[in-house]
């Protein structure tokens, strides 16, 4: 197991990565239990607790299919990327639209890798007729195959015990109990989200929170919360959580991708239970509050 302060290169690139306050959090989770984790999008946290039961779920399918590639077949994904990289140095861009047309006829997670790792800022977008939209990167060859090779086996080793699964976050949480430990990282709160264009409804994901706390499971919630002057932050029900911080991230994708001044975004980070004092040295606001849901 990794020891928290090491940043991990990501194997898969993920707008919204918990990749920087990854190593913070998993401080918190406790390894006697199973670790359930509803939204794993780039999965910034699964190298950081590598518990013996762990189970990992997203809506999109072929991240799940790219997940499972990883933790099975290492060295087939990394030939499925050279190949096209090759032809990409070879060819040239026309090779990025033709993969991804056919990702797009195909939703081939090895093309959906490809993509991520070329496009524009590794930004996953979708068009609402769920075709991936984002075009290449212009003078930045995607990671060396060599590289990424050896990205892959390590990834292989730090997922070897959690199982994946393609479905909604409430399927995945019905399966919850008070034995497990859930890490919830879901899309912005009140907003459309970036990667499916599907609604997120907040009362639902409520309505979840509000079941674990009655059956005793813990959890931790992190949601983007502020870039500079603008609060993408909301406020979670009060009665649902217990403490409350925020970590310093790094800074928005957003204004670096317009070339505008750069913002600093802040992290929230919600608990149903107490957290103990380590965190609090990386944090720029503590509100701590005690209710009783339990
Ligand atoms: C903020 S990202 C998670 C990022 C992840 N923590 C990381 O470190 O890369 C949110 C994820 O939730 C997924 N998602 C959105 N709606 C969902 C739903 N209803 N059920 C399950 N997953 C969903 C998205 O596909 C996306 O991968």
């Amino acid at each position: 197991m990794l020891k928290p302060n090491n940043i991990v290169e990501p194997v898969i690139k993920w707008s919204g990565s918990k990749r920087y306050v990854a190593p913070e959090l998993s401080k918190y989770i406790s390894i006697q239990k199973r670790y359930i984790e509803p939204f794993i999008g780039g999965g910034a946290m699964l190298p950081f607790r590598q518990i013996p039961n762990a189970l990992a779920s997203d809506i999109i399918p072929e991240l799940v299919n790219l997940w499972k590639q990883i933790q099975s077949n290492p060295t087939g994904v990394a030939q499925e990327y050279q190949t096209r990289w090759d032809r990409l140095q070879k060819e040239g861009h026309s090779v990025y639209y033709e993969v991804r047309d056919s990702f797009n006829k195909t939703k081939n997670e090895f093309d959906f890798l490809f993509l991520t790792r070329t496009c524009v800022n590794g930004l996953i977008r979708y068009n609402t007729s769920g075709e991936f939209n984002n075009s290449m990167h212009k003078n930045r060859p995607g990671i060396n195959p060599k590289t990424f090779r050896e990205i892959l086996q390590k990834w292989s080793h730090f997922i070897k015990n959690v199982e994946f699964r393609k479905c909604d976050y409430r399927e995945t949480l019905a399966d919850a109990n008070k034995n497990d430990f859930v890490f919830l990282d879901p899309p912005y709160g009140g907003t459309k989200d970036r990667y499916t264009k599907t609604e997120f409804i907040l009362q639902d994901f409520y309505n979840e929170l509000e079941r674990l706390n009655s059956i005793g499971a813990k959890w931790i919630l992190t949601f983007d919360g502020t870039a500079g002057n603008r609060e993408y932050d909301f406020q979670l029900p009060q009665e649902l959580y217990k403490h409350k911080t925020e970590i310093k991230t790094g800074n928005s994708p957003f204004t670096k991708s317009m070339r505008t001044s750069i913002d600093a975004v802040y992290e929230s980070v919600y608990f149903n239970f107490q957290s103990n004092a380590e965190l609090r040295s990386n944090i720029r606001k503590n509100v701590t509050q005690e209710f009783a849901f339990i």
